[in-house]
């Protein structure tokens, strides 16, 4: 897919994206409707709860997507903004836009950005949904050649707005072989931060115990619904004894 050919009058600048120190598992699939979604849509937001991968998949699909754009590339993360009325500077320090002295911050960002043809993911705009949306329709109407990808739980209601609800990884129903296991998302995170942080390997007798983890970490970004002493109790088979007891 090719987005808008290259000019050679604007060359494309560097991808200005975060690199996750982490390996990207899976999400084949996903990927794929998000970037055919953004090659149809100047406006695509992708929803769910915290923790399901949105950030991750947005980072990953602009970087695949970026070689496409003419001017590649870039995020701003919206979490750390306290201010709505900051967004405009926050997104354009972001984007290496410098300010411009007596010019509202938003002028500059539009001025700069009406030339370039671009992605831009704006992450966290859940944070100040109002002054996302603000900003969000301002660089749809004013540049014509930005793509705009968002993270947000709450809707822009920006025109245009696309919307991909992203679903959990892949979870195997009950456990299996490990090649089998290793072959859903969910496991095969699972156990590449656990050989990450120590050296840990799937082994047959601890399909259940990480089948049985990954399922209780469904959609909770993270943190276990039932807290992490029961999944200590899944990996070890045991139950947890208080330091005093
Ligand atoms: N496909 C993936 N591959 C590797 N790690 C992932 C993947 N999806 C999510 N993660 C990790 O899971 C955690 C939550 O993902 P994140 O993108 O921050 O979720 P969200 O933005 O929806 O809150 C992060 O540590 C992230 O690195
Ligand atoms: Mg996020």
């Amino acid at each position: 897919m090719t987005l808008l050919q290259p000019t050679p009058a604007l060359s494309r600048s560097a991808c200005a994206l975060p690199r996750p120190s982490s390996s990207f598992v899976g999400r084949t699939g996903v990927i794929g409707h998000i970037a055919t979604t953004v090659g149809h849509n100047r406006l695509v937001r992708l929803t769910g709860p915290a923790g399901i991968g949105k950030t991750r998949l947005a980072i990953e699909v602009a970087a695949r997507l970026g070689p496409e754009f003419r001017d590649g590339a870039s995020m701003a993360d919206l979490a750390p903004v306290a201010d709505g009325s900051r967004v405009g500077e926050a997104v354009s320090a972001a984007l290496g836009i410098a300010p411009e002295p007596g010019r509202e911050p938003v002028e500059t960002l539009l001025g700069s950005l009406r030339e370039r043809a671009t992605l831009v993911v704006l992450d966290n705009c859940e944070h100040l949904p109002a002054a996302a949306a603000g900003l969000v329709a301002r660089l749809l109407e004013g540049a014509p050649s930005v793509f705009v990808l968002a993270t947000s739980q709450i809707p822009l209601m920006v025109p245009g707005e696309a919307v991909m609800r992203i679903p959990p990884m892949s979870q195997p129903g009950r456990p299996s072989s490990v090649d089998q296991a290793l072959s859903f998302e969910a496991v095969d995170l699972f156990c590449a931060r656990a050989a990450a942080a120590g050296d840990f390997v799937l082994a047959p007798e601890t399909v259940p115990a990480v089948v049985e983890i990954c399922r209780r970490l469904e959609g909770s970004g993270g943190r276990p619904r039932k807290g992490l002493r029961s999944l200590v109790v899944v990996m070890t088979g045991k139950a947890l004894t208080r330091p005093q007891e």
